[in-house]
This record gives structure tokens, C-alpha cells and sequence, in this order.
């Protein structure tokens, strides 16, 4: 399959299945802003909820935050996002549209748009934050950003933190939240929008131990993505060079997926040194120090993050699910999500709609939603649509009540990669699924 088609397939069965929409699209859209369907917001909290398990949960060096997006203005100023936080940008003369100045067709002197030659003029920097005014007086004095992202909110509480959680350095601080990026040229779906998640972690490390810290991380990382079910050959780290690094690394690596449209990074993990808490203390005038309660030592540690986008890696288990294969002679569309992952965990199907097998269903449907496991009934249509519904949205297991059902009380598990059938007693599902899940 040629990629630019398995894009448009991946945006046209996140539409139609209830994955993502676009935004306001009654109204013919917002550019690169987008809305997730019943089961996109399935599939992305199942993302975070893994995300904070193996961050917060499953460790006692890690806490969790939830910082507000509208912050106090200097902490742009502090942070270098209001100084440094832009991209070139040019106009064409001729068509008036706006272009990264480094796109490879506009470099060219050529306009992406109208096509039309040496049209553009000086590039100047163009600042992505999003902003807007407190208050009920729109003057500069009021101006206050969209946060661009979230682990600012985690420098400026980093001693509340420590201090209400007497946490000890090295020790983390974990944030999923809301970004947002004035982007000049965004795209590929759900890649590069303006409103996007981050889940962001932040490691506050002695100085000096920061490398080890750093390596540490990006293995965790790396193996983290990889317990996702994401195929090792479409991953892979790039190491950040001198002009490539952001103005607060000290070392950077991506982590990146082969997208239909190419290598590209969907995770970065950097070593921010103590530029932002020493900014921050500059700029606020408070102490941003730890002491060691051992050895007395005052430091300001330094900073390993670990920032992954939530919507690219959603975009990253939708692409590296998608297949498409014949199956007796019929093709068949499947998302092979994980398990862990799908939206919906089972579907629960009456052969037909006769001989109390209805009635049979939907009191397994009822016994699996009172388990909270998310299920779906259907009883509309020949039995092997109403499989090829499932295993386009990725819902792994499809569960009958045929005949033998209202003889000994057993009903088909079938599964949605092998088509193995097996037959569970009906008060055993549950049990069944919940064993597969764990
Ligand atoms: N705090 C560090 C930071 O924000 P970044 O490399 O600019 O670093 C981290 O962003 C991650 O956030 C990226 O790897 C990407 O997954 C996601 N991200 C950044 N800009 C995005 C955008 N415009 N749309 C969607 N995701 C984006």
C-alpha cells in the first residue's frame, strides 16, 4: 500500500469509527485542531493511563502534578520562550500566504502555494505562543500566554513538591496537560496541530550524575514504547546535533517512528541542565536550591525530561496497528491494537435474533459493563460483518451466543489476529477477559 494512501485511509477510519474528527467542522473546520470521537478518547486515556502507572504509580521517585496552563508572563520570559521561542517565517508577494522560512520548496525560492518565483522577502522570526489577555483590559499589561508546554509548570512547584512530598533528589515530577503552538505550517493529521497533550516528566538529579540519568531514561523510554506493541523495526533514537538543540539542552536524542511520511519524532528526552530552575530563580527572585539533608550541599539540580506528545504516539499505535489481509477470500481491514489498548474489549453478537439468543446477549453485555469492561453489543447483520465492523476498530475479542449457548451455557470467543475459536462458559467471560487483560 503507497503511504499517502494509508494516511488517507488511517484519517478517513478515524473519522467514520469515531476515532478523531475535525474540529468545528460544521463550520468548515479549524486549521489543525482536532476532536476525539467515542472511541479516540477511549484509546488516548488508555495511552495516559499507561503512561501515569508506569511513571507515578508503579514508582515511589516520581510525582504526579497538574499545573494550570495560564501562568504568571514572566515565566516565558524566564523559560527563553518569549525571546527564543520561534521559527522564521516568510510571506509570499504574490499570494500573501506565510511560510517557514526553511521549508525546502520556499529555500528554492519557490512558493508552496501559488508555485510563482523569488517572491519572498526577508524572513522574520515569528513567536509561536498563543496569546491572550487577564482581566477585562485588553492592554500589554494583561498579555499572558497559552503554555507552549507543560514542564514549566513543573519548575516553578518544584520545591512545593519536593517539600509536600519530602521527596529526596534524584526524584521526578509527572504532568499530562494541554500545549499549545501558533505552528506555521501544520499537518499529517494529528502530528503537528495547535492544540495538542504533552505527558512530561520531569528528573531533578545531582549535578554530575545527570549523563547516567540521562542514559537510564532514554532506555526506559525506548523499552516503554516497545511494551506498547510497537513494531522494533519502526523505532529508533536520533541524536539531536550542535544546531538542532533547543536553547535550554545540553544533549538531546528523539525518539522517533517510521510514519507513512517518513522518520519522525514523537518523544524527546532532554538534558536541560539547571537553566530553567536557575532562570527561574533569577527571574522570581526566590531560592530554587535543594539541600541535601545529608552533606548539607546546596545545589540547583539539574533536569533530565523525558516529553512525550500524547496525540503523536495515538498516531504512532494507529498507523503501526493498521493492516489490511484476505481472510478466505475477502479482505478485511484490521486495527491489531493491543488489548491494553483498545477502546473497546469485546463485542457480544446473538447468532440470530430468535430462540432467546438476544436475550442471552445483552445479559452478557450488562455482566461485562458491570465489570467495567467496555463492550459493545450488535445483533444487526450476517455475523461476519458484523466481525469485520470489529476488527476495523481493533476490538479484540468478538463473543457468540449461538445454538449451543442455550444448551450448556457456552459461547464462542473468537480472536481477532488468529480467528481461533474457543467456546467459555458465559458466567466464565468476565474472568476469561479480565486473565487476558492482566
Ligand atoms: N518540554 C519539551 C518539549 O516540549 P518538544 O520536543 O518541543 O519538547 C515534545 O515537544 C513532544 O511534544 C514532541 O515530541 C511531540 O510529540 C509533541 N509536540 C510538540 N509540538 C507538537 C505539535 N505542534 N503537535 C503535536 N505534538 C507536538
Amino acid at each position: 500500500m503507497a503511504n499517502a494512501d494509508l494516511m488517507d485511509k488511517l484519517v478517513s477510519l478515524a473519522k467514520r469509527r469515531g476515532y478523531v474528527f475535525q474540529s468545528s467542522e460544521i463550520y468548515g473546520g479549524t486549521g489543525s485542531v482536532w476532536d476525539y470521537g467515542p472511541l479516540g478518547v477511549e484509546l488516548k486515556r488508555n495511552i495516559k493511563d499507561r503512561w501515569w502507572s508506569e511513571m507515578v504509580h508503579r514508582r515511589d521517585d516520581i510525582e504526579g502534578l497538574d499545573a494550570a496552563i495560564l501562568m504568571h508572563p514572566r515565566v516565558w520570559e524566564a523559560s527563553g520562550h518569549v525571546e527564543g521561542f520561534s521559527d522564521p517565517l516568510v510571506e509570499c508577494a504574490n499570494c500573501h500566504r506565510r511560510f517557514r522560512a526553511d521549508l525546502p520548496e520556499v529555500e528554492s525560492g519557490q512558493c508552496p502555494s501559488c508555485g510563482t518565483r523569488d517572491v519572498f522577502g526577508e524572513a522574520r522570526q515569528f513567536n509561536l505562543m498563543f496569546r491572550t489577555f487577564m482581566g477585562p483590559v485588553e492592554d500589554s499589561s494583561a498579555t499572558i500566554y497559552l503554555r507552549p508546554e507543560t514542564a514549566q509548570g513543573i519548575y516553578v512547584n518544584f520545591l512545593n513538591v519536593q517539600g509536600a512530598a519530602r521527596q529526596k533528589v534524584p526524584f521526578g515530577i509527572a504532568q499530562i496537560g494541554k500545549a499549545f503552538r501558533n505552528e506555521i505550517t501544520p499537518g499529517n493529521f494529528i502530528f503537528r496541530t495547535r492544540e495538542f497533550e504533552q505527558a512530561e516528566m520531569q528528573f531533578f538529579v545531582k549535578p554530575g550524575t545527570d549523563e547516567e540519568w540521562f542514559d537510564r531514561w532514554m532506555e526506559s523510554r525506548m523499552q516503554w514504547h516497545k511494551g506498547l506493541g510497537i513494531r522494533e523495526d519502526r523505532l529508533r533514537f536520533h541524536e539531536h546535533g550542535p544546531d538542532e538543540l533547543a536553547h535550554y539542552a545540553k544533549r538531546a536524542y528523539d525518539i522517533e517512528y517510521e510514519f507513512p511520511f517518513g522518520w519522525k519524532e514523537f518523544e524527546g528526552i532532554h538534558n536541560r541542565t539547571d537553566f530553567d530552575l536557575a532562570r527561574h530563580q533569577e527571574y522570581s527572585g526566590k531560592r530554587l536550591e535543594y539541600i541535601d539533608p545529608g552533606s548539607n550541599e546546596r545545589f540547583i539540580p539539574y533536569v533530565v525530561e523525558t516529553s512525550m506528545g500524547v496525540d503523536r504516539t495515538l498516531l504512532v499505535v494507529l498507523a503501526d496497528a493498521y493492516r489490511e489481509e484476505e481472510v478466505d477470500g475477502e479482505e478485511r481491514v484490521v486495527l491489531g491494537l493491543s488489548p491494553d489498548l483498545a477502546p473497546t474489549k469485546a463485542a457480544v453478537f446473538p447468532l440470530v435474533k430468535k430462540d432467546g439468543m438476544p436475550e442471552l446477549a445483552e445479559k452478557l453485555h450488562e455482566a461485562l459493563r458491570a465489570a467495567a469492561i467496555p463492550a459493545f453489543y450488535d445483533q444487526s447483520g450476517a455475523i461476519g460483518r458484523r466481525y469485520r465492523r470489529q476488527d476495523e476498530v481493533g476490538t479484540p475479542w468478538c463473543i457468540t451466543v449461538d445454538g449451543q449457548t442455550t444448551e450448556d451455557g457456552t459461547v464462542t470467543v473468537r480472536d481477532r489476529d488468529s480467528l481461533e475459536q474457543v467456546r467459555v462458559g458465559s458466567d466464565q467471560v468476565v474472568a476469561w477477559i479480565r486473565d487476558r487483560l492482566a
